[in-house]
C-alpha cells in the first residue's frame, strides 16, 4: 500500500474515532442538561400547585364554605384550584402536565394509574424521600417525570375527606360518597406529579450533537485534505523523485530534467549523498579500470 493512501486511511480512521467519542460525550452532556431544565422547571410547577392548594384551603375555603353556606363550590377546593390552574398554564406549556393522583380519589379521574400506585407506595414506605424524579414509559411515550407526596397537613381537609356525613351535601350530590374519604392528618394521600415527554429534549441533544459532530468532522475534512496535499508535496512527490534519481544514477544514466528539482532539505541531502556515491562508483570504476589495464598493457 503506498504511503500516501496508508497515511490518510489511519489519519481518517482517528479523526472517525474522535468524532464519534466527542459525539457520544457530547449526547450524554446534553441529553443530562435538557433532564436537569425540565426537572428544574418541573419542580418550579410543582411547588407553585402546592402554593395554589395552600393559597386556597387558606384563603378562598374559609371564605367561600362562609358565603354559600351548605351549598358546594368547586372553587373552594384546593386540589380543583391548582389542577385547574395548571391546565390554564399547559396553554402557555402544552408539554407539562400536571395531575394529584389518588389511590382513593373523590374524583374518578384523579385515580392512580398502576404506575403512579407504585411511585405511592414507595413515597409512603420511606418517608425520607421528598420526591421521585426519573423517566417512564419507552418511545415515543417516553415521559420525564417528578413526583412528590400530597400529605394531608391540616384539620381543615377532614371536613370534606373523613366521613361522608361531614362533607357538604351538595358535594356528596355530585361527587358521591364512596370516594376521597377516610383520611387521616399525616396521611400521604395523594401524589402531585409533572411529566414532560422526552422526545423533545432527545431531539433538542440530538440537533446540537448534530451540529458538534457535524462541525468537527468538517474541521477534520479539511485538516485531511491538508495534510493529504502536505504528505504528497513533502514526502511521496520527493521519494519519487530521489527513487527515479537512484535508478537513473544506479544504471548510469543521467537524470531527467524534470527530477533536477528543489526537495525539502532532507530529501535534498539523501539526493546529494546518491551523487556522492554514483560519483564515487564511477571513479572507482574508472581507477579499477585504469589498475586493470596497466598490468595487462605491461605484460602486452
Ligand atoms: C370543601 C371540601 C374540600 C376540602 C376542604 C378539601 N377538599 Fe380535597 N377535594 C375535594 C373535592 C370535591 C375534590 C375533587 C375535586 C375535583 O373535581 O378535581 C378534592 C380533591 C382532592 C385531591 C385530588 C384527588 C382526589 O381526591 O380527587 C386531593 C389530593 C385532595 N383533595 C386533598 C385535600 C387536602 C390535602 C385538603 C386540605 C388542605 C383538601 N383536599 C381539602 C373537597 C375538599
Amino acid at each position: 500500500m503506498r504511503i500516501e493512501t496508508r497515511l490518510t486511511a489511519m489519519t481518517a480512521l482517528s479523526f472517525a474515532v474522535a468524532a464519534l467519542i466527542a459525539g457520544l460525550l457530547s449526547y450524554r452532556v446534553e441529553i443530562g442538561q435538557a433532564r436537569a431544565e425540565v426537572n428544574a422547571k418541573a419542580e418550579v410547577l410543582i411547588s407553585a400547585a402546592a402554593a395554589i392548594r395552600h393559597y386556597t384551603s387558606d384563603q378562598v375555603t374559609p371564605l367561600v364554605a362562609d358565603i354559600t353556606g351548605p351549598a358546594f363550590l368547586p372553587q373552594q377546593v384546593p386540589a380543583f384550584a391548582a389542577q385547574t390552574t395548571m391546565l390554564h398554564l399547559r396553554d402557555s406549556y402544552p408539554q407539562f402536565q400536571y395531575r394529584e393522583a389518588s389511590i382513593n380519589p373523590t374524583n374518578t379521574s384523579d385515580r392512580a394509574s398502576d404506575w403512579e400506585a407504585g411511585l405511592m407506595s414507595q413515597l409512603r414506605n420511606d418517608a425520607t424521600l421528598k420526591e421521585l424524579v426519573g423517566e417512564h414509559g419507552s418511545g415515543k411515550s417516553a415521559r420525564f417525570f417528578v413526583a412528590r407526596p400530597l400529605r394531608v397537613e391540616s384539620a381543615a381537609c377532614l371536613r370534606c375527606h373523613s366521613v361522608p356525613d361531614a362533607a357538604p351535601h351538595s358535594m356528596l350530590t355530585k361527587y358521591g360518597a364512596a370516594n376521597g374519604f377516610g383520611w387521616q392528618v399525616g396521611d400521604i394521600v395523594a401524589l402531585q406529579i409533572v411529566e414532560v415527554p422526552t422526545a423533545p429534549s432527545r431531539q433538542k441533544a440530538f440537533n446540537s450533537v448534530t451540529v458538534t459532530v457535524g462541525s468537527i468532522a468538517a474541521t477534520f475534512a479539511l485538516i485531511q485534505v491538508l495534510l493529504s496535499f502536505l504528505i504528497r508535496q513533502q514526502i511521496t512527490r520527493p521519494l519519487g523523485v530521489l527513487s527515479r534519481t537512484a535508478r537513473a544514477l544506479s544504471l548510469g544514466q543521467s537524470v531527467s530534467q524534470a527530477d533536477q528539482v528543489a526537495l525539502p532539505r532532507e530529501f535534498d541531502e539523501v539526493r546529494d549523498g546518491l551523487n556522492r556515491l554514483a560519483n564515487s562508483v564511477a571513479l572507482a570504476r574508472e581507477l579499477g579500470g585504469a589498475d586493470r589495464t596497466s598490468p595487462e598493457g605491461k605484460a602486452d
